[in-house]
């Protein structure tokens, strides 16, 4: 099983079925915090939503698209990062993340971003990493902003979040940036 170790207490592993039941209870058990920004969470009802889920993240990585990850804390299941499919033709990619409402004000996530930058750049040798936030999500918006990306403009009425459209903001690195 693919795994990268951040440091002593975050580690990164590729999502993989039997993550399924802990990666739900953790979904279960903050649909509140996770829903006022992710257009996902009511439709992710029972553990055969997170099998689904996990088994279209294995045909992405399979066909080269990028992946996505577990993040792990001291042992314990903690959140998701991953890329949103790679732009081969452009070189780019977008990321894109959560984190269980119990291991959140910890810099986890800012670690596993920077991580995925890394990979973007390093490993599949992109050109141009891209994270969209909604605008009102502060604590979203502070990832990019502490990892030194640039605020590049605002795309109206981006998402429909169950019953309102949010702006998005969105955030550029590139390659030459990066280095
Ligand atoms: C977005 C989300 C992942 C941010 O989580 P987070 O815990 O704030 O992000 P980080 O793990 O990078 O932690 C940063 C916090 O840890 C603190 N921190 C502690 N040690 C730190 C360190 N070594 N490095 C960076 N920050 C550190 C920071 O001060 C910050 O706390 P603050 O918000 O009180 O200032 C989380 O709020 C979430 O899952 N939200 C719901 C889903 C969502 O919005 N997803 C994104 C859609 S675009």
């Amino acid at each position: 099983m693919f795994k990268h170790i951040i440091d002593q207490d975050v580690e990164l592993r590729l999502l993989d079925n039997h993550h399924a039941e802990v990666i739900f209870q953790s979904i279960d058990s903050c649909r509140e915090h996770l829903r006022e920004w992710l257009p996902w969470v009511d439709g992710t009802k029972t553990v055969e939503d997170t099998k689904s889920f996990i088994e279209m993240t294995k045909k992405q990585f399979a066909s080269n698209e990028g992946f996505q990850t577990g993040i792990w804390y001291q042992g314990e299941f903690a959140g998701i990062i991953g890329y949103h499919g790679i732009n081969w033709a452009n070189k780019s990619v977008s990321i894109g993340y959560w984190m269980d409402e119990r291991y959140i004000g910890k810099g986890i996530m800012t670690k596993a971003c920077k991580a995925f930058v890394d990979y973007a750049f390093y490993g599949y040798k992109l050109n141009r990493v891209e994270i969209r936030c909604a605008q009102g999500n502060d604590k979203s918006r502070a990832i990019p902003g502490r990892l030194g990306f640039h605020e590049e403009g605002i795309i109206r009425e981006s998402e429909w979040l169950y019953d309102h459209y949010v702006d998005h903001v969105v955030y550029g690195m590139l390659d030459r940036e990066w280095k």
